[in-house]
């Protein structure tokens, strides 16, 4: 006789794919179980523990992102047993961490702040005496380790060695001095790493965060998300520039959450952290035109607009539509690329349209 496959959650009898793990079983059926440590994008690690939950059979309580399902395993709903062990779990995360939130989130938010405040803590405790050695001769331009701040949760190595796939960073010594380390304690830039920053954006606690943006003084949460689309090359990532409204600043640019754009919550180094040219002075604010003495000089885009459609047309009438060409960049997006052959093809009736991508 073989055996049913199913596994019973929180009283929910649920089917379930071989290799998965109680969380995946659990989030199919939309059954929460907080996590800290786990991101979908990577093997589970086990490291945080807000995950436990109590399966029946098992004296000690499972961690829900790395335990597989079995068939007819029954995973109990949550006991009080598995709240006060959150909540303790919560109470030794802030003790190893910064406790005040407002400085906790001076930068980047915290996500072990925000399941603090959603399930509760076991009281705030003594600060646990952790000597994580840190990095302070690494003069890399844009990321910056607060050993402070750091749980070894190890999701920033994970994603340097797995989405990365650079292992540029690594968990180093052993209890409570356990950091984020590189070989021999280099600075960034004389490892493999290539600067793209994701150890950023998966940190839990602001451990990692952008020297700019930190520099800049205000926090993420008070800044305005607008989200845009990558200009550095053609892949067409998505980016949340990240405004200081009241300073008409981008402050930084970070990705949206994986799996909700193309790019699943990763960036490169231009897209992450090369953002200064958008404030630079050198950069052109208005259209220009050349004047009867062939001066280039400012004017407005109706004027710009009018001037190139005047010079396209009178070329058409003298020399033929092929005579034009157009050419547009992969650097455009594939809406703007759309409208350039759109122009070419039905406003002139010609061909001669190309973008560098297409060689
Ligand atoms: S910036 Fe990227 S490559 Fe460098 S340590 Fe962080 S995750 Fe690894
Ligand atoms: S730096 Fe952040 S992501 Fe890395 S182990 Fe520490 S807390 Fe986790
Ligand atoms: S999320 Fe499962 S142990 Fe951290």
């Amino acid at each position: 006789m073989t055996s049913k496959r199913f596994v019973i959650i929180d009283g929910n009898e649920l089917s379930f794919e071989e290799g998965e793990t109680i969380l995946q079983a659990a989030r199919r059926a939309e059954i929460e179980i907080p996590t800290l440590c786990h991101d979908d994008r990577l093997t589970p690690a086990g490291a945080c523990r807000i995950c436990l939950v109590e399966v029946e059979g098992a004296n000690l309580m499972q961690p829900a992102c790395a335990t597989r399902v079995s068939p007819n395993m029954v995973v109990r709903p949550p006991t009080p047993r598995v709240t006060r062990n959150r909540q303790f779990t919560l109470s030794l995360h802030l003790a190893d961490t910064i406790q005040d939130r407002a400085l906790a989130e001076d930068s980047n938010p915290s996500r072990l702040h925000d399941l603090a405040e959603r399930y509760g803590t076991a009281g705030q405790w003594v600060p646990v005496d952790s000597p994580r050695p840190g990095r302070p001769s690494d003069d890399n331009p844009y990321i910056q380790f607060r050993p402070d701040r750091c749980i070894a949760c190890s999701l920033c190595t994970r994603y340097c060695d797995q989405i990365e796939a650079v292992s540029a960073i690594t968990l180093a010594f052993k209890g409570a001095k356990t950091t984020i380390s590189t070989a021999d304690e280099r600075s960034l830039t004389e490892t493999t790493c290539e600067l793209c920053g994701g150890c950023i954006d998966v940190c839990p606690t602001g451990a990692m965060t952008e020297k700019a943006a930190l520099a800049w003084g205000k926090p993420e949460m008070d800044l305005e998300k607008v989200r845009t689309t990558c200009n550095f090359c053609g892949v067409g990532c998505q980016v949340d520039l990240n405004v200081d409204r009241a300073a008409n600043r981008v402050v930084k640019v970070t990705s949206p959450p994986p799996g909700t754009t193309v790019n699943d919550g990763n960036l490169c180094v231009k897209g992450r952290f090369a953002n200064d040219f958008i404030h630079h002075p050198d950069r052109l604010q208005d259209p220009l035109v050349r004047n009867e003495a062939g001066e280039l000089v400012a004017t407005s885009w109706d004027e710009a607009l009018d001037r190139v459609s005047k010079a396209l047309l009178s070329v058409a009438d003298e020399h033929g539509n092929d005579a034009l060409a157009f050419i547009s960049s992969s650097r455009c997006t594939g809406e703007e690329n759309y409208l350039m052959q759109k122009l070419a093809r039905a406003g002139f009736q010609t061909h001669n349209v190309h973008q560098c991508a297409a060689t």
